[in-house]
């Protein structure tokens, strides 16, 4: 394991004298408009609002993205791979109190910052967090995948230290652990960049504690940006983009590339479990980043909901994401047969599917997407898939609006899936600037109850959630 450690060391120093000789005229889509940085942070209070807040949103809507500080070469930049910068929205009884932007505190952001490094212990090659911001146990976090440590922030969302949570362990973590609403548990499944023969089930419990380390093993070191949870098992998508030596020694920035002699397949391991309990099931080559939910059937048939993409990373070089072939499925995991059943649910190009997550385990009704570019950015609409009737509904922001990720926001802890709101960060084409958009999540195709519109502009960027006042 050490040598592991010290070879991939080794290679990634490498790696990054290697991306200088990426050909630098090639342009940099993640670079330009919508997904190119903001070069400050801001706070700002007194925020122009239309239409009228909820009252009952009482938290903070905090979102991040790669806003890197510094591109060497902007040719072999790759979205996945900028510094992270955390925005959030504070809202209380009808207001908006400010909006803030601030980069996540690694330390190559703070050196070049002229800041004092943040206290904690660090793991992996990359400096980087900028995949999802997430409130447990009173503490608000920054995640990434396959590497670094969470950052912990402030309420103002300055970064206050490098943790695995409540453990003193410094290992790599997932940008996308899901929680289960009956017991508080955050359960992920992490990889690591320098573990590639393993992957790990961890379970951080409702205090923060890290209850569940367990290593499952694996060939080839796969890419697995989010997984799935039931009421009684963890859904592992073991699927063939891994980690690849070529992709790092032509200065790829992110080396996982497609591998078609990795064998794509599902795992249903027990929540309680070992590695040797896990169910696979061998499904046809796809990559899915993200996952609604899951769930168990009477007969022991599991249901997931997942974006799906047939192909993707297929490029020996390059910093594209191929999105063109994107859509949202249901997976039928037949627990007898140990078949796959896949069905269309919209073919619609999306991404970021979101539910009501106090359904996350159990049956949900309602899937909320975005619609998702192709090469460049360009008004897409947000989509409301209603799985019992199979309607879709849609909103569209307007001639030059670019949602990001919607995140559902229940109305009260009794209020019924889809009696809530959809809060989006919605960039403007036109004006370069950025609002968060709320929108009724049951009547989507109706005007916002509210747009705040911000001083600054949100970059594209990945994930966020609602972090109410109480937490
Ligand atoms: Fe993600």
């Amino acid at each position: 394991m050490l040598n592991e450690r010290l070879i991939a060391k080794t290679v990634a120093w490498g790696s990054r004298a290697l991306q200088k000789r990426v050909p630098r005229r090639t342009p940099n889509q993640y670079l330009e408009g919508l997904f190119a940085p903001v070069s400050t942070e801001c706070t700002a209070t007194q925020l122009e609002i239309r239409g009228r807040i909820p009252a009952e949103l009482n938290g903070l809507y905090a979102r991040i993205g790669p806003n890197p500080l510094r591109v060497d070469n902007p040719a072999a930049y790759h979205w996945f791979t900028g510094d992270g910068m955390v925005h959030g929205v504070r809202l209380r009884e009808g207001r908006a109190l400010w909006y803030r932007n601030r980069w996540v505190g690694t330390d190559s952001v703070n050196r070049r910052l002229g800041r004092a490094l943040a206290p904690g212990p660090r793991h992996g090659v990359a400096d980087v967090v900028n995949t999802n911001v997430i409130g447990h146990a009173g503490r608000i976090w920054a995640l990434v995948e396959a590497g670094a440590l969470p950052v912990q922030l402030d309420a103002e969302l300055s970064t206050v230290r490098h943790g695995y949570f409540d453990s003193a362990a410094a290992l790599s973590y997932s940008a996308h652990p899901h929680r289960d609403p009956h017991t508080g548990e955050l359960h992920a499944i992490c990889y690591d960049s320098l573990a590639r023969h393993q992957i790990r089930h961890v379970v951080v419990d409702r205090h923060g504690a890290v209850t569940r380390d367990l290593a499952v093993p694996v060939q080839h070191g796969p890419m697995i940006h989010d997984c799935a949870l039931t009421a009684h098992h963890v859904v592992i998508f073991d699927l063939p983009i891994t980690f690849s030596f070529g992709a790092l020694l032509r200065g790829a920035s992110l080396p996982y590339r497609w591998n078609g002699a990795h064998i794509p397949r599902i795992g249903l391991l027990p929540r309680t479990g070992n590695a040797a309990e896990v169910r696979w099931f061998e499904i046809e080559a796809c990559f899915v980043f993200h996952a609604a939910n899951a769930y168990e059937l009477d007969d022991g048939e599991v249901v997931v909901d997942v974006v799906s993409y047939p192909r993707q990373f297929e490029q020996a070089r390059g910093t594209g994401l191929d999105n063109s072939r994107t859509h949202l499925e249901r997976w039928r995991l037949d627990t007898s047969s140990r078949v796959v059943r896949r069905q269309t649910l919209s073919e619609q190009r999306q991404e970021f599917p979101r539910i009501d997550e106090r359904r996350s385990t159990q049956p949900h009704r309602f899937i909320y997407t975005v619609g998702f570019g192709v090469d460049r950015p360009r008004p897409e609409p947000l989509y409301r898939h209603d799985l019992q009737t199979g309607g879709i509904t849609r909103h569209d922001f307007g001639p030059s609006q670019v949602p990001s990720e919607a995140v559902f926001v229940p109305r009260s802890a009794q209020s019924g899936e889809d009696d809530g709101w959809l809060l989006a960060f919605v960039g403007d084409l036109a004006s370069d600037r950025s609002a968060l958009v709320i929108l009724d999540a049951a009547h989507v195709q109706d005007e916002p109850q509210a747009v705040i519109e911000l001083p600054a502009r949100v970059p594209l960027g990945f994930h966020g959630n609602w972090i109410p006042e109480a937490a």
